[in-house]
């Protein structure tokens, strides 16, 4: 695994995931993630799994806060990404300034599709068309507002050369009980 998909405990973010992967995982490890605010200084157990790596764009191609969409880790309706150059390093972010991160674009309350709500100004996906919840790209997708109650799943992202792939996620994405069953 590179540097860019394991620096999330380094990275000074938070995020609160706690679900479980179905047994399709190809690998499924536990990383912890600084203590959120209110937990009593715990650290945070996060689960992230590799899935089959899948070209999702070029580095080149990507302007600072354009949104490009894909799909990953299938082509299924709820499969639904995005990726974008944030300008400002990210958790798990890649590329030379770390900016570049990619999530499913499914609200993790009841699904709603967030695709086209980035807002550069806050580097945030949202506010969800259904009921307005909000997540923070720069942190792993956590939750700014809204009625969600989980971070939006990250798609974690290897580079190689001018090629971005999708490796794994960190998070279920939403209507799935595994990942890799849409
Ligand atoms: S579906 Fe997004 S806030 Fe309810």
């Amino acid at each position: 695994m590179s540097d860019d998909t394991t620096n999330l405990a380094d990275s000074g973010c938070v995020s609160r995931r706690n679900f479980l992967f179905g047994s399709s995982a190809v690998v499924a490890s536990s990383i912890l993630l600084p203590a959120l605010p209110g937990t009593g200084g715990k650290a945070l157990a996060a689960e992230m799994a590799r899935y089959p790596r899948k070209l999702v764009g070029k580095l080149s191609s990507l302007k600072t806060n354009e949104v490009q969409h894909f799909n990953y880790p299938d082509d299924g309706s709820t499969a639904k990404s995005v990726i974008v150059k944030l300008g400002t390093p990210a958790g798990g972010g890649i590329g030379k300034g770390r900016d570049v991160v990619a999530f499913n674009a499914l609200c993790t309350h009841m699904g709603g599709d967030m695709r086209k709500t980035y807002k550069s100004e806050h580097q945030v996906l949202g506010p969800c068309p259904f009921h307005q919840s909000t997540f923070d790209l720069q942190r792993h997708g956590m939750i700014v507002s809204g009625h969600a109650t989980e971070s939006l799943p990250q798609v974690l992202l290897e580079l190689e050369g001018d090629d971005i792939y999708a490796v794994g996620l960190i998070g279920l994405i939403y209507g799935r009980y595994d990942n890799l069953k849409g």
